[in-house]
């Protein structure tokens, strides 16, 4: 060994210090250490034309801009497959003393029965008339989301499912999911357990539909990402409930937290059937902008979830600059549509500043469409929702869903659903 690297070694041998963890920024939590940086403009065009009119936003800038995600983040979705089919496995059973039925269904994605395949779980409130409904994937399968002994298990063992007895999960997710509170505002909500669609470690595509589905869906597993699975996955929900005569499916409001809040928005983004979309802590690769370098990173998020985008995304792992997109971008591709950005105060990995002024600065999108976004320049305070056609707030406490997350939302779906 040359004598440089002898002396590399005992460097790295004695004080623990590696060239990976040199390399990889510490995550700042400093506002006054914020780069300065400049966002790319959603309604400059490519030949640099400013877009004045919706009509060359909805033929050509929004096409644009959905490829660029397309291209350098998510990578593309397919279309649903030819011989994919819905079975009714409970029609309808009564549950909260009468007041709503709880549905099953699963969705086949291929002719005949096998695997792969994903349930579905479903309450909805008990009126003469459909219902709209809200969407969402959960994290840790249908029978975490309420102590129902006949919600269905998952098909498989994975998550945290993989050593608990799937029995004892019941209803562990349960706040999460305030299935009462939705239904008695005269909403249903639909869910799925997203690892049905690809399990969330890297090497989860191999098991997911991205392998199983390659050739019915003519796509190979690294053309698209697990986000983008777990996104064609929610558009097959949409899929299953245009079926549905208890519901109105030009009525289904798609949310998600977290990962699955980048899922939501992307699903979103490309499938216009959802009337509105809710993004609640999505965080980097979300809703937060990726310039303003605050909490997590695109480094981080590459390094930790290497299987959640595609690899062009790595490049950007450092330069967020150099991406042609930035995420208020994303949220502008929900236009005209409500779109709610939700944050959580001590949540600041997934930096809610950085939500906020996303939120905002997919205004002049809305203003096209004479619609009227966060309506303020300064993040509001704490447990203040703002803004019309895009509704922001950041709430006390940690990252999760809370009953206070799902009053707003509730709120805001009836400012625009007609019941
Ligand atoms: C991690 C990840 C986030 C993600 C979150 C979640 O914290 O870094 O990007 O949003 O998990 O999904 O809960």
């Amino acid at each position: 060994m040359h004598i440089k690297n002898y002396l590399l070694f005992a460097l790295v041998f004695l004080t623990g210090y590696t060239v990976t963890q040199a390399q990889a920024p510490a995550t700042n939590y400093d506002e006054s250490k914020v780069p300065p940086y400049t966002l790319p403009d959603p309604l400059l065009t490519p030949e640099g034309k400013k877009v004045v009119t919706t009509a060359e936003w909805e033929q050509n800038q929004r096409p644009y801009i959905l490829k660029l995600f397309t291209e350098n983040v998510y990578g593309r979705i397919p279309h649903k497959s030819s011989g994919m089919h819905f079975s009714v496995t409970e029609q309808g059973t009564p549950v909260m003393g009468g007041k709503a039925v709880r549905k099953q269904v699963t969705i086949h994605f291929e002719k005949g029965d096998k695997w792969p395949f994903m349930d579905v779980l479903i309450y909805l409130p008990k009126t003469n008339h459909p219902v709209p409904v809200f969407v969402g994937l959960n994290f840790n399968g249908n029978h975490t989301v309420a102590p129902d002994k006949e919600i269905r298990l998952p098909q498989y063992r994975a998550g945290k499912n993989k050593d608990a007895d799937p029995e004892t999960l019941r209803g562990t997710s349960a706040s999460r999911w305030p299935v009462e509170s939705i239904v008695n505002g005269g909403y249903g909500v639909a869910t799925a357990w997203y690892y049905d669609l690809e399990p969330d470690n890297k090497d989860g595509w191999k098991d997911g539909i991205r392998t199983t589905l390659k050739e019915t869906l003519h796509i190979a597993p690294e053309e698209w990402s697990a986000i983008g699975a777990w996104a064609w996955g929610l558009s097959r929900i949409q899929d299953y409930l245009e079926t549905d005569k208890d519901v109105d499916a030009k009525q289904t409001i798609l949310l998600g937290h977290s990962r699955l809040g980048k899922t939501s928005l992307w699903a979103g983004a490309n499938d216009g059937r959802f009337s509105i979309v809710i993004s609640n802590e999505s965080g980097e690769g979300g809703a937060a902008l990726s310039r303003r370098i605050y909490g997590e990173t695109i480094r981080n998020l590459n390094t930790s979830f290497p299987h959640w985008f595609i690899e062009r995304y790595k490049s950007f792992n450092d330069h967020p600059e150099k991406m042609p997109t930035d995420q208020h971008m994303l949220l502008s591709l929900i236009a005209p549509r409500p779109l709610y950005v939700a944050s959580a105060e001590e949540d600041r990995w997934a930096d809610p500043k950085g939500e906020f002024l996303s939120a905002k600065n997919a205004g002049p999108v809305y203003a096209l469409y004479k619609l009227e976004g966060v309506g303020v320049t300064e993040m509001p305070p704490v447990n203040t929702p703002v803004g019309k056609s895009v509704r922001y707030h950041v709430r006390t406490g940690k990252h999760d869903v809370t009953l206070y997350d799902w009053t707003q939302y509730i709120h805001f779906a009836d400012q625009y659903i007609k019941k």
